[in-house]
């Protein structure tokens, strides 16, 4: 089956003029902050939103949003896995509250870095962390290190992959040449020199590029998640290890965002083993903190590189990172919020919502796929789900994205910005998933009806 493009096309016009005729004040919002905000948003991608402006929220917490204009959301898009948590959970707040009496940050540990530190080593399997505002952050430090301690130039991507904004990483390939993506600003090098690409799941790409012996570290979602979401087939991630040892290449794993796979992540729920671990978003509970862990044999190399006159000198920290009140943040968010019985009833809900979302697409026989790791679930305009960043990213259509994403919103419903993904938080219910499987429906029905 194939949809009408002039059906999709009135569909559109009608939901974005419901659109700004629902939103009066978060228009006059938008038109104030032009004064004085680049485009009227305080972050760019804010524009991203679908609408001729974003919808500006008065409140949150736990799984729902209310905007200026009275709106109240079921919010699956959780600020990108920023409040995975659900908004302000109650014992992160009641940690932030009492730190923020007690000083934020001082460039001095507390008992809950060590705390932290413990919690971080048990759920994920590597021994030594330490700890940033950001992902990227940690990330950007964790490329350093591993350039270092190995004397090797580059690093290995996926297409398409995503891990903030670390210029090694925003590159492409096309036509077997490494390129600056489209929109990646400023490239300061040539990514060519710094970054190899191959393809998720291309396993005879991986090893042409590794063989190359110049490659440090291998940077790795071990299921892409930020070009829609592409699982690893079944050898993948025993291929990737093997190659990358035997190239002398270490193994990163970025879990910021396949959190969503369990406690551990996708690293412990699939025994992986990486070298190092990068993290960030969710474990503040929404306060800024990011993560990087890695092996005893790691903290070794690292040590023995180290010079301890000149540690502040060298890429690697920020004079806010690790500050007491994320990481009393982070504490309470692991040990009450993040909790094993947390995912348990989160998977739960991303299973009943892929189900409802598997039975329209089936139901009414759309060219469409759904795919789930743990609690993240995504929708994919392709008819089977991709195996690789290109086959996902040529799924992309924009026009249906901005179609589903608005159809939501003014539904009061809240999926992720840039495709069509939806996650679950500890404080989201059955009927909030039932209610986006409704609207699915009602969706559904108009483009194929
Ligand atoms: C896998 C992954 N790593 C790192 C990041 C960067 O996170 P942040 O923007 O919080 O630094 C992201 C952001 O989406 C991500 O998806």
């Amino acid at each position: 089956m194939t949809l009408e493009r002039t059906r999709v096309e009135s569909l559109l016009d009608r939901e974005r003029e419901r659109f700004a005729a629902g939103h009066p004040r978060s228009r006059q919002l938008h038109e104030r902050a032009r004064d004085s905000l680049l485009d009227g948003v305080p972050m760019n991608w804010m524009t991203r939103w679908p609408g001729a402006f974003p919808v500006f929220v008065s409140s949150a917490g736990g799984s729902a949003i209310t905007d200026v204009d009275g709106h109240a959301y079921v919010d699956l898009c959780l600020g990108d896995t920023g409040a995975m948590t659900g908004h302000s959970p109650e014992p992160t707040v009641a940690a932030i509250h009492e730190q923020l009496a007690n000083g934020i940050t001082t460039m001095l540990p507390t008992e809950d870095a060590a705390a932290v530190g413990e919690e971080m080593r048990r759920r994920f399997g590597l021994r030594d962390w330490q700890f940033t505002l950001t992902a990227t952050d940690a990330n950007r430090f964790m490329i350093r290190l591993a350039r270092e301690i190995t004397g090797r130039p580059k690093i290995l991507v996926h297409d398409y992959c995503y891990h903030g904004s670390v210029d090694e990483t925003v590159a492409t390939v096309v036509d077997g040449e490494v390129r600056a993506r489209v929109g990646s600003v400023g490239p300061p090098v040539d990514p060519a020199l710094t970054t190899r690409v191959v393809d998720f799941n291309d396993v005879p790409a991986l090893e042409r590029e590794l063989a190359a012996g110049d490659v440090a570290v291998v940077l790795a979602e071990p299921a892409l998640t930020n070009i829609g979401i592409v699982l690893p087939e079944p050898d993948y991630h025993r291929r990737l290890r093997e190659l990358t040892r035997e190239a002398g290449t270490l193994l990163a794993i970025d879990e910021t965002h396949t959190l969503c796979c369990g406690p551990g992540g996708y690293t412990a729920e699939h025994g992986l083993e990486p070298d190092f671990l990068t993290i960030g978003k969710p474990i503040g509970g929404g306060i800024p903190i990011g993560a990087y862990g890695f092996t005893a044999e790691v903290a070794e190399r690292i040590r023995a590189h180290t010079i301890p006159e000149a540690t502040d000198v060298g890429g690697v920290g920020g004079t806010l990172a690790a500050n007491a009140l994320s990481l009393a943040a982070a504490r309470a968010t692991l040990a009450e919020v993040l909790t094993d019985e947390a995912f348990e009833r989160m998977i739960g809900l991303g299973a009943r919502f892929e189900r409802g979302v598997a039975e329209t697409i089936e139901g009414a026989a759309l060219p469409w796929s759904v795919t789930r790791l743990g609690c993240r679930v995504e929708y994919m305009f392709a008819p089977t789900p991709p195996r690789s960043g290109t086959e996902a990213a040529a799924a992309h259509d924009s026009e249906l994205d901005a179609l589903l994403h608005l159809y939501m919103l003014n539904r009061g419903i809240l999926l992720t910005p840039f495709h069509m993904m939806a996650l679950m938080s500890p404080a989201t219910t059955d009927a909030e998933v039932d209610r986006h499987t409704a609207a699915f429906a009602e969706a559904a029905a108009e483009l194929t009806g």
